[in-house]
């Protein structure tokens, strides 16, 4: 057997899942209906996703969409769509960053449940998600028996690497865009050959079928709608790692991109001595966790990130390296040349001819650390800097940084930098700065 047969052995479903799975998925449907149809308002339930088109993995979610007539405004379908997913799933939990679905459980399955507009084609659209059925249509009609297989190891294989999901959190590949791969090279192999030529601005389509241009780093026109990029929630970073992978799997296949091994946080010690090694510092905040949902968590987070690494660049700290960790709180690490500054820096000013000029030698006459002196007919000095440690100026200077909305008011548990800051407790946020192993080397 080969290793994709293997690998197919264990992520497909076995006859027993399956049964289990569509006996599930018929009392979840007959359940919706039966609450659909008390509404008597034209509606009507649809499974889609995996299990619609038969390219689920194990312990698949089940994703069942309730059609509203287009007559129907917004505001109705909304409120109509989230009480009545309330009513089929028990509790469920509100979950969304654009469109309302509800999220919940049946027979211990995961369910997503989503209000959308029934609409004659996808010209029509009225919200985001009223192409999934046009979606589920299309790769029924054009992925064959064995190509549901190559689906299944696609899916795997992304999702070992760590780039399978268009959420916030990951910015990899959906579902649907590794079917249209799939349906757009024919095998697995195939699509990891071509994977590993891709650039970044590879555009692709099925029969030709193109709408606008995109700027994204990989581009899929949506065959059921070509003004839509099917890849547009995937990084440059998903898209490099998938390239690499792609690469490194057709020299050497191996069970490790398919299932990696765990990784373990490395060791205090062992994270000690890289930094020791290099001469640099580390400076780690971490901060109260905001009670939002993950898709618009990570987004905030990263923009974050970018604004402490601003802050700190601004005040002449390098930054060569950065990383962050969410878990119960969110910790942001900060890999800089040096924690420490002198308190002496060049400050340069007005030239000697302007008016103002007076007021400068006035301020630094006092405050400087030299004499203001003219250079190249500018005045210049040598200034105190505010603050010269990494730590006092995060303490200090944090809430001017670009940070999250939502983080904006999160409180500040700890910051802390250099040996302080390798902790048991920064373990892990530490480890996603310096473990730079790809999943299938771990
Ligand atoms: P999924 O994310 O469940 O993907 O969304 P999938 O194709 O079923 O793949 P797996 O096997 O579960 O990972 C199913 C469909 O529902 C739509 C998506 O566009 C996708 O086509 N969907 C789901 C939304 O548009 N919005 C949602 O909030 C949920
Ligand atoms: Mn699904
Ligand atoms: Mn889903």
């Amino acid at each position: 057997m080969t290793l994709e047969q293997e690998i197919l052995k264990r992520i497909s479903p076995s006859a027993a899942e399956r049964e289990a799975i569509d006996r599930k998925v018929r009392s979840l449907l007959d359940k919706a209906t039966e609450e659909a149809d008390r509404e008597d308002m034209g509606l009507s339930v649809l499974l889609v996703g995996s299990v619609a088109k038969d390219t689920f993995l194990c312990e698949p979610d089940l994703d069942v969409f309730v059609l509203f007539p287009e007559s129907v405004s917004r505001e109705r379908l909304e409120s109509v769509g989230l009480a009545l997913g309330r009513r089929v799933l028990g509790e469920g939990e509100e979950r969304y960053a654009e469109h309302p679905y509800i999220h919940g459980q049946w027979e211990g399955l995961e369910v997503d449940l989503v209000p959308c507009y029934r609409i004659e084609d996808t010209s029509r659209l009225r919200s985001a998600v009223d192409r999934t059925p046009f979606h589920t249509r299309y790769v029924r009609s054009h992925l064959s028996g064995d190509q549901k297989d190559e689906v299944r190891l696609l899916k795997q294989f992304a999702k070992g690497i760590g780039v399978y999901g268009a959420e916030a959190r990951t910015q990899g590949f959906s579902g649907y865009l590794l079917e249209l791969l799939v349906i757009r090279y024919g095998t697995f192999r195939a699509a990891l050959e071509a994977g590993s030529a891709w650039k970044r601005g590879t555009v692709l389509d099925l029969e030709g079928i193109r709408g606008r241009k995109f700027n994204d780093p990989l581009v899929f026109h949506d065959p059921v709608d070509g003004n839509r990029n099917v890849a547009s929630a995937l990084s440059a970073q998903s898209l490099a790692t998938f390239i690499y992978a792609a690469r490194r799997y057709l020299e050497g296949p191996s069970e490790r991109f398919f299932f990696p091994r765990r990784r373990e946080p490395l060791e205090l010690s062992a994270m000690r001595d890289m930094l020791v090694k290099r001469g640099t510092g580390v400076l780690v905040v971490t901060m109260e966790r905001p009670c939002i949902i993950d898709d618009n968590l990570y987004p905030q987070v990263r923009r974050s990130l970018d604004g402490i690494c601003a802050l700190m660049e601004g005040h002449d700290f390098r930054v060569i390296d950065r990383a962050f960790h969410v878990a119960e709180a969110l910790s942001f690490v900060v890999e800089v040349e040096s924690l420490e500054l002198p308190l002496g820096r060049h400050h340069s000013g007005p030239p000697a001819w302007v008016d103002n000029s007076y007021a400068f030698l006035e301020r630094w006459e006092k405050e400087g650390l030299s004499r203001p002196f003219l250079e190249n007919g500018h005045w210049a000095v040598i200034a105190p800097r505010a603050h010269t440690r990494a730590e006092e100026l995060i303490a200090s200077m944090l809430p001017t940084a670009a940070l999250g909305s939502d983080l904006r008011e999160a409180r500040v548990l700890e910051i802390t930098m250099g040996t302080a800051a390798i902790s048991e407790k920064n373990r892990p946020a530490l480890s996603a700065l310096l473990d730079k192993r790809m999943n299938w080397e771990v």
